[in-house]
């Protein structure tokens, strides 16, 4: 696992769009796994900027984002189609049928979301944000390393941390749809970021804990391409 240590959000934020950037630039119609939540925004950020500027086109880019809230329609402002869309797909030159977000809606067969990956030829670069609790898309402690994309059920913790985003804890859905654990370690290369205090015991089992189904996070050290990108708080747990 190569690990990069960077001062603050703000630095993480270029140093993963330097990653990203340097693979879309070198490899043509090269497919992202991409992620929602706060930790990325800074990354997202940093792409939109060097898109302005010219430096990276996205337009032979294709996109698979990890989840998105069972019963949440596109258009919801909480959905993660809408996050995707509004922080980052409306301000590049992505073409929108080459991004994919699971529905949340139409939930019967989300194993096909897997075959769609394969379809076009896997992940090349998955990123990844991390759940306090050490949950890896939205695979739980507990999800089985076996896992393709699924309706899953969220912890109570998980809920808890989501409902800053929405008016009220009762509003955040109770399941989404998940790549599954599995359908994450087939990516060819994976770029984990982890901001703040709170995911400094997550980021620790994720380098040296032992591998177990309690801290999902922990089968990516079964993975031979990880990089992980992490502020100084996020360290601070690391011996
Ligand atoms: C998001 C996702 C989640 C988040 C994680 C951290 O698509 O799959 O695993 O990466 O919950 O969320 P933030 O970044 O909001 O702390």
């Amino acid at each position: 696992m190569n690990i990069i240590k960077v001062k603050n959000d703000a630095e993480v934020g270029i140093e993963a769009a330097k990653i990203i950037i340097n693979k879309v630039n070198t490899q043509h119609n090269i497919t992202l796994g991409l992620a929602t939540g706060s930790t990325p925004l800074s990354t997202y950020k940093n792409l939109i900027k060097n898109y302005q500027d010219k430096k990276v086109s996205f337009s032979d880019v294709k996109t698979f984002n990890l989840d998105e809230y069972k019963g949440l329609d596109g258009n919801h402002d909480q959905s993660y189609r809408y996050f995707m869309d509004h922080n980052f797909f409306n301000h590049i030159d992505i073409k929108k049928e080459n991004t994919k977000v699971p529905s949340g809606i139409d939930t019967l067969h989300p194993e096909k979301y897997d075959e769609l990956i394969a379809q076009n030829g896997g992940i090349d670069l998955q990123l990844l944000g991390i759940g306090i609790n050490g949950h890896i898309g939205f695979n739980e402690p507990g999800a089985s390393f076996d896992s393709l994309t699924s309706v899953v059920d969220l912890t109570p913790l998980t809920i808890e941390a989501n409902a800053r985003f929405f008016a009220s804890k009762n509003d955040v859905p109770t399941q989404a749809v998940s790549m599954g654990l599995k359908t994450i370690m087939q990516a060819k290369s994976i770029l984990l970021l982890a901001i703040g205090e709170n995911k400094a015991e997550a980021v620790s089992h994720l380098v040296n804990g032992q591998i177990s189904q309690e801290w999902p996070c922990t089968i990516l050290q079964n993975h031979p391409n990880v990089t992980i990108i992490i502020d100084e708080a996020a360290a601070s747990k690391l011996k």
